[in-house]
């Protein structure tokens, strides 16, 4: 019988790995509560019109990338409907806000999420079809100052803090402004226009969008086609003086901040919600898939999808590629960090002792210390040889000890050993 594995573009993460996992994530949530912003957690499958109203139709993720399946109606009653596995987790946290009133308040909702995405994108290093991500929304109605443009510098300011605290070096944030909807339909007629002479020279994809939305042209990734990408007008030209003016402020907001960016006219983004403030934060040593991050501004999303105005702006971090940049990084500077080892390794002396060793164990546990537990089966030689690679100590479970009390411990880093009073024990593993 074939073997079963994991599906193509998924993956198990294990120990040791999952520790760095859950460092970053224990920073990331560290960091989000200084800045004041409470975790959300949305359903893991949504309505497919979700995404198709708020990431776009003509877009690669809502094209070509989602899971989608026809849930069947169990009961007359009912009305088949298709759901998606969520591709991202912006649309989501739009529709909880409008589904639970979450303007009504009239304060400004700062919202972060920790979580599994899924599109079906042709697997690679950085690239897999269930990955994670680490982002957060601020968004509520305009009375609530979410239109600011220090909203944005302050995200993108808590950004260089995050990534800094993770201790990702070396990163770039890239920088751009895509306009308001009016300055995106100005975009798209002056795309249009520079399209006609070329367009019959490029793929089938980009002569179908240069019709139905010509901005997404921009995503193309087919190599032939990019030296006509290289010439075409930027967005930049597009602006209105509001436009302008948002964008002026934010980067003078980052620039008092002390937060370097470089301005990327090219940053489009591949979601179709974004107006105004865009950005990526990159990293060399990621390779082709070198967006550790990516964000924006997503003013109209909440009307898109049937809710009040209710401008915003988030981001979501690609946890996967953050754990390969700092595993890289790791790798070309090891630092000189001994493992971290349990405190003790109860090695009971034969079978009949299992069960007082399981009742100290419990013991020293409950008591905060992190303990490994041997079994009475092993020789003792054996018990010594898997205590010393993960434990600190061995404490020795004895007919003896059991009788007297008295516990006899071996401290691998001095050899000594010492027989130690059950009452003193815990107090001596500490040390
Ligand atoms: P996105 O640029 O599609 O934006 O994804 C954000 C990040 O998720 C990327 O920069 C990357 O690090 C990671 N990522 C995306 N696809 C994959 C994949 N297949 N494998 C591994 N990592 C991946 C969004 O998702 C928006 N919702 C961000 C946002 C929040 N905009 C406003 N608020």
């Amino acid at each position: 019988m074939a073997t079963l594995k994991a599906v193509r573009g998924t993956r198990d993460l294990l120990p040791p790995e999952t520790a760095l996992w859950n460092r970053i994530e224990t920073t990331a949530r560290a960091v989000f509560a200084r800045y004041n912003f409470g975790e959300i957690r949305t359903p893991i499958f949504e309505d497919t019109g979700l995404f198709a109203r708020g990431v776009g139709e003509e877009t690669d993720i809502v094209s070509k990338e989602m899971f989608t399946w026809e849930d069947r109606a169990r009961a007359a009653s009912e009305k088949a409907q298709m759901l998606t596995l969520r591709p991202e987790n912006t649309a989501g946290v739009v529709r909880a806000y409008i589904e639970h009133k979450l303007g009504e308040s009239g304060q400004l909702q700062k919202l972060y999420y920790i979580g599994p995405q899924f599109r079906r994108e042709r697997p690679q290093k950085g690239r897999y079809r269930q990955f994670w991500q680490i982002g957060a929304e601020v968004i509520g109605p305009p009375s609530s100052g979410s239109e600011s443009p220090l909203r944005d510098a302050e995200v993108l300011e808590m950004l260089a803090t995050l990534l800094d605290e993770m201790g990702i070096t070396g990163w770039t944030l890239e920088l751009n402004s895509v306009g308001s909807a009016a300055d995106r339909a100005r975009y798209n007629e002056t795309l249009r226009a520079a399209f006609e002479p070329v367009v019959g020279k490029m793929c089938a994809d980009c002569q179908r969008r240069a019709v139905t939305n010509p901005l997404r042209v921009l995503d193309c990734k087919v190599p032939e086609d990019q030296p006509i990408i290289a010439t075409l007008p930027v967005i930049a030209d597009s602006l209105d003086e509001e436009s302008k003016n948002h964008f002026a402020a934010v980067k003078a907001a980052l620039d008092a901040a002390g937060v370097t960016f470089t301005l990327n006219p090219r940053l489009v983004r591949g979601l179709d919600y974004y107006t105004r403030t865009t950005f990526e934060f990159t990293h060399g040593g990621l390779g082709a898939q070198n967006a550790i991050l990516g964000g924006g501004r997503y003013d109209g999303l909440s009307e898109a999808i049937g809710g009040p105005k209710a401008p915003g702006i988030g981001f979501a971090m690609g946890l996967d590629r953050l754990v390969l940049t700092l595993q890289a990084q790791e790798a070309a500077q090891p630092a000189v960090v001994p493992a971290k080892k349990l405190d003790a390794y109860i090695a009971p002396l034969g079978e009949g002792l299992n069960a007082a060793a399981l009742a100290l164990a419990r013991e020293l546990r409950r008591g905060g210390l992190s303990v490994e537990l041997g079994d009475g089966s092993f020789r003792l030689k054996k018990s010594f040889e898997a205590a010393d690679r993960v434990a600190r100590k061995i404490v020795i479970m004895g007919e003896d000890e059991l009788a007297s009390g008295i516990l006899t411990v071996k401290d691998f880093a001095t050899a000594i050993q010492t027989k130690v009073p059950r009452v003193d024990l815990a107090e001596f593993l500490k040390n």
